[in-house]
């Protein structure tokens, strides 16, 4: 070769604050300096200077404005990773087929998304990468145990060597990173699926490692628990944050590559549940195993699959990992060696020997290092070939590395419905710390992804060990937290046993209800509602209709006609009942309904008609007959003085009479249970049940009237209003109230009264639920114990509440958005645990209201001395309609509790002011019927 003037200068690498004289770094002549500020955006390192850890921003290019190493001598831009200098056109030939498009790139992109998206399912087809569910589900929360390591839990480990050379020994215990003491041992499974990077003792493969590591402690009679057993990229995401945001990725790019990320749960199929988030090990480095990669593999790179351990396997690994990077160097030096472009064409022995090429280092002394280790003359043109040799290496490699990391980002960004994503990677590996690797990575990456934004964080020396911890301590932090929320769910939680106590206590109750010497004492009123049968279908004509008690109040007017003429019409209105009206003076009340009724008529045009009225009114109501009815206490908020112990019709004719202005002809007053029977009863004549769980809860049933004592006679049946959220009020429940039902008691508006109600009804479920959640804060389980001023206040958890959080589909999202709201900001695992309480609390409303009517459903049976009863209930209330889950709660414990009834559920669409419509009817043609001989008629 010529003078030094005749040959390509090599630009001088730039070298990395504190790098040695040879700089561990990948650079190659063609590396460009990078301005300082650009280049200092988004970078950032977590250094480890002892205890007290702060984030130090890294001079280093992330996802700004994209800066591609222009390719040289490919005008247009379409090769974009290798950098072979025009000037030399052998070196440029034989680099030739490491430079990749980006069209090429993207297309490896491309697959690997689809790849990923393949490993998540259950059936894996081909070309697949594994996508290993990891069960760390929660990244560092910044709480004590996790980060930074507290004083008392600093780290300390020594570091052992394994040995040189690839390890082939059979079965000895590597150490591991080991979590502190604890009598807790996680059944996390970790089995080895197969080895790489030059391991392969034997024993190991398809053997969960952490037994292996834990029987080996115990061989050595050490005194530890082996709690977790991690894959490094979790170990680097758990122990990298920035500032304190953690990091979502975790990356590895050093002997080999990986990564993990957290996955929405519900897209990885394999899992049991689909709540929240799951780590992935996605283990990358065997894509391309299945031939995917097979346009972009060189000869070079089949030649180092096939010296390697594990031929065929992890072939994306072996363009990436630094273990394979240097024999892909080797490779070509000795090619440019023969093409004479090389130390003149000669080579040598050790050019020759594989594994020579351990290190691509980018400077020139690097350079000179390598070429002497090969016995080669360290000539400056010889140098810069071999710069430009490690530049074309490892600058394919970070592309390459930057179509996978991409593809992880997208699915992420798709996944998480995200118009644009923002995560921090946690980055570990020899590789990545090459400035050339980092920021052909960077820059490639956001081209790949423009809507993703990623911030690496670079791992130091001790990320890894702290990971591990950090996930040993959140394991345990999540196991201790799992038991203090289980004990203090537990009492909400109702056993098998309690479930069939439940049941026989009602049954009892019923009993002594319908008994006139017990009635006093029993909670259960069993109610006569003087109505003996379910509609036949022969109801006629035009009825005025008063729906009062549920959420809504309503005036309906119901037109009942044959089928033939179109069977039951109905027109409502529904008028707001304000709470100071229902709290109010009782006349004002119904003042107020009064007023309701005229404006109805006035718009149906009703004026001068005096229809014959029936009266849905849903509170306990003593009737001796069925146009009159005591009201016995008020239920559900309502508190209107001067009401209780007074005959509700009677009130209500008052008010017609102050108003002057018209009649009312109320011939029936029925429990929105009974209009709910009566109403399902018309479209199915087996509905001899009627239940309500709306804001408040109440069931009847059609009863032998020879068990009915207070009414006269031993034939037929009549409907009972049970009056069943009473239940428990006399005592015989005290051993199911948990002290959060105590709380919602004494600070509703009827302490110690409708206690089963209040542990199933609309009105209460949110109480129960907002008591919870703040023990929970108290507890510090909840919201990382952050006071919740907005949790003290009654009602701002309503019910509702409970309906969208345990939704299915995007249940957690909505539990976040609910919170939020509410002004507190939940993370995933609280949003899991709001949803978890709201579970609880739902799943005992809705067992305690099966057992209570699987007691019904027997005691219909048993009435009637049949062996299977098959009856249908009539249902109504927004609880019951609304819920995702109420409903199965019921039917399941129903099933349970009453084997021996064949239970069908029938939700009324009208409500139950077409059932008051239908009694009224029934009761007119009574009327009709016994004023007609009189008549003559
Ligand atoms: C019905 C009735 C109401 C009743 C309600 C219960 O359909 O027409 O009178 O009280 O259901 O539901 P809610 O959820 O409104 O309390
Ligand atoms: C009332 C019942 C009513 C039920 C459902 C309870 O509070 O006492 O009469 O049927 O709520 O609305």
């Amino acid at each position: 070769m010529s003078s030094r003037q005749d040959e390509p200068v090599p630009q001088e690498p730039h070298k990395e604050a504190g790098s040695p004289a040879c700089p561990a770094q990948w650079v190659g002549a063609a590396g460009t300096a990078q301005d300082p500020q650009s280049r200092s955006r988004h970078v950032t390192e977590v250094v480890s200077t002892g205890p007290v850890r702060h984030p130090r921003t890294l001079p280093a290019t992330c996802l700004g404005p994209a800066r591609l190493p222009q390719p040289v001598g490919a005008p247009g831009g379409s090769q974009l990773c290798s950098l072979p200098d025009p000037r030399c056109p052998q070196v440029q030939r034989v680099l030739q087929p490491l430079s990749l498009s980006l069209q090429q790139l993207s297309r490896v992109q491309h697959h690997m998304l689809a790849a990923m998206e393949a490993g998540l399912r259950l059936r894996k087809g081909a070309h697949t990468v594994p996508m290993l569910p990891t069960y760390v589900r929660s990244t560092p929360d910044g709480t004590g145990e996790s980060w930074p390591p507290a004083p008392s839990r600093q780290l300390r480990w020594r570091t052992a060597p394994i040995g040189s050379g690839p390890l082939r020994a059979g079965g000895r215990a590597v150490p591991a990173a080991a979590a502190p003491d604890s009598p807790v041992l996680l059944s996390l499974q970790s089995k080895l699926q197969s080895w790489s990077k030059g391991y392969s003792c034997s024993g190991v493969v398809g053997r969960d490692v952490g037994q292996l590591l834990q029987a080996a402690i115990q061989r050595q009679s050490h005194d530890i628990n082996v709690m977790v057993v991690v894959n490094d990229t979790v170990a680097t995401m758990m122990g990298c944050r920035l500032g304190t945001k953690p990091c979502e990725v975790g990356l590895i790019v050093g002997a080999g590559t990986n990564s993990c990320f957290m996955e929405e749960a519900r897209y990885v199929e394999s899992l049991d549940d689909n709540e929240g988030r799951m780590c992935v090990n996605t283990e990358w480095g065997t894509f391309g195993d299945t031939g995917a990669m097979a346009d972009i593999l060189t000869t070079y790179d089949e030649h180092v699959d096939a010296g390697s351990l594990n031929k065929g396997k992890h072939r994306f690994e072996k363009l990436i990992g630094s273990l394979y990077l240097g024999e892909i160097a080797r490779l070509l030096l000795v090619q440019l060696a023969q093409d004479k472009a090389l130390h003149a064409g000669g080579t040598t022995p050790q050019l020759r020997t594989q594994g020579m090429v351990t290190a691509l280092e980018g400077g020139l002394a690097a350079a000179q290092c390598l070429l002497q280790k090969l016995g080669l003359q360290p000539s400056d043109p010889d140098c810069f070939t071999v710069q430009q040799v490690c530049l074309a290496v490892v600058t394919r490699a970070a592309c390459l590395c930057a179509t996978s990391l991409a593809a992880m980002l997208t699915h992420m960004r798709k996944n998480r419905e995200l118009p644009q994503l923002d995560v921090c990677v946690g980055v570990d590996g020899d590789t990545f710390q090459a400035r050339r690797f980092r920021q052909t990575l960077l820059e490639m990456t956001k081209k790949l992804a423009p809507e993703c934004t990623a911030t690496l964080v670079s791992a130091v020396d001790d990320s890894r060990a702290q990971g591990v911890a950090v996930v040993a301590a959140v394991a345990l932090r999540l196991e201790a937290q799992r038991r203090e929320v289980d004990q203090l769910l537990q009492p909400l939680r109702l056993a098998p046993r309690a479930r069939q106590q439940v049941q026989a206590l009602l049954q009892c109750e019923m009993e002594r209800g319908l008994r006139q010497e017990t009635h006093a004492q029993a909670s259960t009123r069993m109610l006569p509602t003087y109505v003996r049968a379910t509609p036949d279908g022969s109801e006629r004509g035009d009825f005025l209709a008063l729906d009062l008690g549920g959420t809504n109040f309503r005036v309906l007017l119901v037109k009942l006609r044959s089928r033939e003429a179109g069977g039951i019409c109905m027109v409502s209105e529904i008028y707001s009942i304000p709470p100071e009206v229902a709290q109010g003076p009782g006349s004002q009340l119904f003042d107020h309904i009064v007023e309701c009724i005229v404006d109805f008529q006035t718009k149906q045009g009703l004026w001068g008609r005096t229809l014959p009225l029936g009266f849905t009114f849903s509170f306990p109501c003593q009737q001796k007959s069925l146009d009159q009815g005591i009201l016995l206490n008020w239920t559900k908020g309502f508190t209107a003085s001067g009401c209780e112990g007074k005959d509700v019709v009677e009130l209500l004719r008052e008010a017609v009479r102050r108003k002057n202005q018209f009649d009312l002809d109320v011939v029936a007053i029925v429990n929105d249970t009974v209009g709910t029977m009566m109403s399902c009863g018309y479209d199915d004549p087996n509905c001899e049940v009627g239940l309500i769980v709306g804001t408040g809860t109440n069931a009847c049933y059609m009863e032998e009237l020879r068990n009915v004592e207070a009414v006269p006679g031993a034939e037929g049946r009549m409907c009972i209003n049970m009056e069943w959220g009473a239940f428990g009020d006399n005592g015989c429940l005290d051993e199911f109230f948990t002290h959060f039902d105590a709380q919602v008691d004494r600070v509703s508006l009827n302490p110690g009264k409708q206690r089963f109600e209040k542990l199933i009804s609309g009105m209460y479920l949110g109480e129960i639920v907002r008591m919870v959640l703040v023990e929970l804060v108290e507890k510090e389980l909840l919201f990382q114990g952050r006071p919740c001023p907005a949790l003290q206040t009654p009602g701002i958890f309503p019910t509702k509440f409970l309906s969208t959080i345990e939704s299915d589909g995007l249940a957690l999202r909505q539990a976040s958005a609910v919170l939020q709201n509410l002004g507190l900001a939940a993370s995933v695992e609280d949003a899991l645990l709001v949803r978890k309480v709201c579970q609880v609390v739902s799943l005992r409303a809705g067992q305690l209201c099966g057992a209570a009517l699987a007691a019904v459903a027997e005691k219909i049976r048993d009435n009637r001395g049949l062996a299977q009863l098959a009856v249908t209930v009539g249902v109504d209330g927004t609880l019951y309609k609304l819920h995702p889950h109420f409903s199965q709660h019921v039917q399941q414990t129903v099933k349970e509790l009453a084997p021996r009834c064949t239970v069908t559920f029938l939700q009324s669409e009208d409500g139950s002011g077409k059932g008051a419509a239908l009694v009224a009817a029934v009761a007119c043609r009574i009327a009709q019927s016994r004023a007609a001989p009189a008549t003559g008629q």
